[in-house]
């Protein structure tokens, strides 16, 4: 197993080597103590996709001045599926402008899978917001560019600024959804009829799986979130990757609709703006001080990484990251990017939903 951080930001002070044991040491306790969890199941709809092992884990922060914290498999590569959705929504505001994309596209949570096939707001004519698939395929669908190649090249660009070097797709996982991904064609023609989506929609399909199939690393998936945390631009190559005023967009979707029907509780619980990945990636963003790359690839009966639902638990509340916690903390923004720890607080019992009883902490107190 490997454990290192990469400072690229200047010269180190002890204060801030201190700082980096800490977090390393945080990121190093997550992945002992979560690496045994066998909970849940490597996806198999995509076939290609459950050939991956499920004991792969890779935990990752970059921070938004450009230091890289890594442990475990943070540098495997495997496909970005829907953390796809949220950077290719900022291309699409890139090229069209808010207004005409607020058109094609709603900002309204669901609160059901994110290949619901039934949820299509048909009065407004926009799928409910761009990171369920409906709304994903229909900003894929504009994107800009003289042909499909040139469209591919632009959201491979669009990685590549966000990363910090060049993105290649898993060519076998493409080939493998393509010929599957038959709910995926049936909510395109959906989109057709009710006129969501104009143009050619084998045309938009292909390009939303190329897009879903193209491959990082969870460090990848941790720079390009330290890269909304840095207001749009590479903390590690200062390069802009998209334009300021669109981050907030962004962001927003991801903290209402990152994690489909397990937002609510993961906005409670986590509280930050996240997106998740059939491939086992997850994405968090906590503004203004550091992006959050974790892979594991089993899933829970909702598509989303059991082990990273609970690695970004655990970093929130190591680090004060809840963007409620953040508001109530003294210092100023920036100042720090990984500040103190936020007061201890019980923990929290899982949701009696699904089976679970509620810690006893939790409970009322009653007296005889
Ligand atoms: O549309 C699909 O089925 C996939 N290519 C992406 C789905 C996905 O990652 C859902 N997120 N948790």
């Amino acid at each position: 197993m490997s454990l290192q951080v990469n400072v690229s930001a200047g010269a180190v002070s002890v204060r801030q080597s201190a700082e980096q044991l800490r977090i390393l040491s945080v990121l190093n306790d997550l992945h002992l103590k979560y690496k045994p969890l066998t909970d849940g199941k490597v996806a198999d709809y995509i076939p290609q996709l459950a050939k991956v092992s499920p004991d792969l884990f890779g935990i990752c922060i970059a921070t938004a001045d450009g230091q890289v914290f890594e442990v475990g498999d943070y540098d495997y590569l495997f496909t970005i599926q829907s953390i796809s959705k949220p950077f290719v929504y900022g291309l699409a505001l890139e090229d069209h402008g808010r207004e005409y994309v607020r058109t094609r596209v709603g900002v309204e949570p669901t609160g059901d899978a994110f290949n619901s096939i039934i949820k299509l707001d048909e009065r407004s004519k926009r799928p409910h917001n761009p990171l369920v698939n409906a709304g994903a395929i229909a900003m894929t669908s504009i994107i800009k560019g003289t042909d499909p190649t040139d469209k591919l090249n632009r959201i491979l660009d669009l990685f590549q600024r966000y990363t910090g070097h060049g993105i290649l797709a898993d060519m076998s996982v493409f080939m493998s959804e393509r010929t599957t991904g038959h709910r995926n064609r049936a909510i395109a023609h959906l989109m057709l009829n009710f006129g969501m989506i104009d143009g050619n929609v084998d045309e938009a399909l292909d390009l939303y799986f190329q897009q879903c199939s193209l491959m990082v690393s969870c460090r990848d998936l941790a720079v390009m979130g330290a890269t909304l945390a840095n207001h749009g631009v590479n903390p590690l190559t200062g390069k802009r990757a998209i334009p300021a005023e669109y981050v907030r967009d962004i962001l927003s979707v991801m903290f209402t609709c990152g994690l489909y029907d397990y937002a609510g509780e993961w906005a409670y619980r986590i509280g930050l703006p996240a997106k998740s990945g059939v491939g086992g990636g997850m994405l968090a963003v906590v503004p203004g001080r550091f992006g959050i790359g974790v892979f594991s690839p089993p899933l829970d009966e909702r598509g989303n990484s059991v082990r990273a639902i609970k690695v970004c638990e655990g970093i929130t509340e190591a680090f004060g990251a809840h963007i409620f916690d953040v508001a109530f903390c003294s210092s100023p923004i920036g100042t720090n990017p990984l500040r103190e720890a936020p007061p201890e607080r019980p923990a929290l019992a899982s949701d009696t939903r699904n089976g679970h009883t509620p810690s006893p902490q939790l409970e009322p107190h009653r007296t005889a």
